[in-house]
């Protein structure tokens, strides 16, 4: 897998990554859902220079101008709900793109420090051959773009993959490596050193889709 860590390369990036992070400022969750829209904008924009591209004829009012667009064969994926304000900022840049949806929890039977990833409700068009960007801004132990992943091989069979991180734990882009191809990719705009006891990245930032969406019922 190759891992592009947009971190290594101090960027306005990361004043957005930052302002998530901060306990005061994250609390207005308008300005969260935002930075984090941000930053799939900026994930997409990154991860679009290695599509592939191919050569375009445009008609000006005034002539014909030859450039090169990249292909539209896109289908962006995201896991319910946090990662809806990313999936936003890779719209905002792959507007032509499908879309496909899935929700995937932790499910904790009796200890609360063990969980299984449920997958439930999953809409997708066809994979086959098109190029699957799976985005979810949350990569903690990375089990959940694994099942994930799983779950949507039914759809057929992508021909690149690129995977779409806000933060991730070592130990997450670990686990993705290994049950990723050589040749799919990981965008990330921090990899953080480690887990609690309850599958939460630290330091990381809290939890995303309650910061983004308000608070749930755990059950
Ligand atoms: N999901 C979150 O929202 N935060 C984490 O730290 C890990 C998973």
């Amino acid at each position: 897998m190759h891992i592009h860590n947009l971190s290594n390369t101090p960027s306005v990036l990361n004043s957005f990554v930052s302002e998530i992070r901060d306990k005061s400022i994250q609390k207005d969750s308008l300005r969260f859902r935002r930075n984090i829209e941000r930053i799939g904008e900026i994930l997409g924009y990154e991860l679009s220079k290695s599509l592939q591209f191919e050569t375009h004829k445009t008609e000006t009012p005034l002539g014909v101008s030859e450039t090169t667009l990249h292909k539209k064969d896109i289908v962006l994926c995201s896991i319910l709900r946090a990662g809806v304000p990313l999936h936003n900022g890779l719209l905002n840049y792959f507007d032509a793109a499908e879309n496909a949806f899935i929700s995937a929890y932790r499910h904790h039977k009796h200890d609360p420090e063990s969980f299984e990833i449920v997958v439930e409700y999953l809409a997708c068009p066809s994979l086959e051959n098109k190029t699957l960007i799976l985005a979810d801004p949350m990569l903690a132990t990375g089990q959940s773009m694994v099942a994930t992943f799983e779950a949507l091989k039914p759809f057929g069979n992508p021909k690149e993959v690129h995977l779409v991180s806000v933060i991730g734990a070592q130990q997450g882009v670990d686990l993705i490596s290994k049950a990723f191809s050589n040749n799919s990719h990981l965008w990330i705009a921090a990899i953080d050193e480690t887990l609690n006891d309850k599958g939460y990245i630290i330091p990381g930032l809290g939890d995303a889709g309650d910061l983004a969406f308000g608070n749930k019922l755990q059950q």
